[in-house]
């Protein structure tokens, strides 16, 4: 058959060889969990500072963009998950709706979704870590805590986070998942905390101006993309992850209620907590004085400058505690993604073999915590930020594009949840994420672009004549 041409069967997809099946082992508090283990993380942390900078208090603005752009792009996700319950997310969705090579390309972006973020995270993590490390007077050359990317040589304790979270996931779905949610309570309670005590020295005056940058993407002479819609492009790395629930719709109990709880619930509760700790951050000090020198700690900079120190030793510690599980469930989604695009025979297939005990695809999460493992090893946290938000990007264009063309082309299959007002929730989907990839950096772009044709090339060369559907035609 010819590439062009080439689409899973909707029907096909739940028609999966025995031993090359998931275990079913996941239910809503799970994938709640999950979802929200993937969101709130080095976003909400750091990035409120960095918004803030580029952005002033309308920083809210911005958050609250993300919110609903994500929100459309989670209902877009629920009526994908629940008519194609199989793994692959956003990949398998287009491989079966919109063909093989705009699967490919999806793929190949969701590389820069679950991978780079994941190194990101780590990185962000590592951050935490030392200032823990430091505050015990523990040595450690500082070349062996920074990457090259930030003047050192390898961030060992990034290397360590990647690797523990690798175990975790080969050991099994389940018993990672259940961690998952205590780790999850922790950072949640630790958010909590931070809005409780810097609710008190609230001042609206500090929201006056409002929006300082205006509310474009205006490029600064350092090459950030200042207002609005330049700090929009950046917070969005802290709404992503709600999309890895779906990663797990093969493994999930009933996955018609499950996942649609676990999809929109985790949104809808991550968009609130977001929009109350930014407004309050915003209104508890001056923009200017936390977003400056202090973008890797902001929440705990506001707290010890309000004179709640040992508060802000207590968040500190509830980062370095919780932030694995946004690593976690990032490196799970891209193990899985992985597994379907070797099963699909777009990359080898005897590495998508699942183990026999286990019922987790070994080979695969330990390639993919390798590759996590050297990234955070060597790169810089800011210089991958925009990048995994141009992939999850795409990745989110894709599925809306995907309910949309199925609702034209297959309108009378049954569906278990059904995005309300498809035809305004896609296209704000589809419409907001362009206009958020319109205000990253250009030089993001560019990579991007980059990024892209060395993945057609590998698939030109590759992937193309290897393909499952290529032999079978
Ligand atoms: N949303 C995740 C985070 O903020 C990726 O860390």
């Amino acid at each position: 058959m010819a590439f062009w041409n080439r689409r899973r069967s909707l029907d096909a997809l739940g028609d999966i060889e025995e031993h090359k099946r998931l275990k079913q082992t996941l239910s809503w508090p799970h994938l709640v969990a999950l979802g929200v283990g993937a969101i709130v993380g080095t976003g909400i942390y750091t990035l409120t500072g960095v918004g803030a900078g580029l952005a002033g208090p309308a920083v809210i603005l911005s958050f609250l963009i993300c919110g609903v752009i994500c929100a459309c792009a989670a209902f877009c996700y629920a009526e994908m998950a629940t008519l194609i319950p199989a793994a692959g997310s956003a990949y398998t969705y287009t491989y079966a709706v919109l063909g093989e090579l705009l699967a490919w390309i999806v793929g190949w972006s969701l590389i820069l979704e679950y991978t780079v973020a994941a190194a990101a995270v780590a990185v962000g993590w590592a951050g935490h870590a030392e200032a823990l490390i430091v505050a015990a007077h523990w040595s450690i050359p500082s070349e062996l805590m920074h990457g090259i990317g930030s003047g050192g040589l390898i961030n060992l304790p990034a290397v360590f986070i990647a690797a523990v979270v690798t175990g975790l996931l080969i050991m099994g779905t389940r018993e990672s998942a259940t961690l998952n949610i205590v780790l999850v309570l922790i950072k949640l309670a630790a958010l909590v905390l931070f809005v409780v005590l810097a609710m008190q020295s609230f001042d609206p005056a500090l929201f006056k101006p409002f929006a300082p940058f205006g509310y474009g993407a205006t490029a600064g002479p350092d090459g950030k993309n200042y207002g609005v819609l330049g700090a929009a492009a950046i917070v969005f790395f802290a709404f992503y992850g709600f999309d890895t629930v779906s990663t797990a719709a093969e493994e999930t109990i009933n996955p018609a209620r499950n996942l649609t709880i676990g999809i929109v619930g985790s949104m809808a509760l991550c968009t609130a907590i977001y929009i109350v700790v930014a407004t309050i951050a915003v209104g508890a000090m001056s923009y200017t004085q936390f977003s400056q020198s202090h973008d890797a700690a902001p929440l705990v900079y506001i707290l010890q400058s309000l004179s709640h120190g040992t508060a802000a030793q207590i968040v500190a510690a509830a980062v370095v505690i919780a932030i694995p599980s946004v690593i976690l469930v990032l490196m799970y989604g891209q193990s899985r993604i992985f597994f379907v695009m070797a099963r699909d025979g777009l990359l080898p297939q005897r590495l998508s073999t699942v183990h026999k005990t286990r019922g987790t695809p070994v080979l695969m999460t330990t390639l993919t915590g390798i590759v996590v493992m050297i990234m955070a090893a060597t790169m810089d946290l800011s210089q991958i930020v925009e990048l995994a938000n141009v992939g999850t990007l795409t990745a989110f264009i894709a599925v809306a594009t995907c309910m949309l063309v199925l609702r034209v082309r297959d309108p009378n299959r049954p569906r278990v949840f059904r995005t309300p007002l498809p035809w305004v929730v896609g296209p704000i989907c589809i419409l907001g994420c362009l206009y958020l990839a319109f205000g990253l950096p250009s030089l993001t772009q560019h990579w991007f672009l980059l990024w892209n044709s060395i993945g057609l090339a590998v698939y030109f060369l590759y992937a193309m004549h290897a393909s499952r559907l290529a032999k079978s035609s």
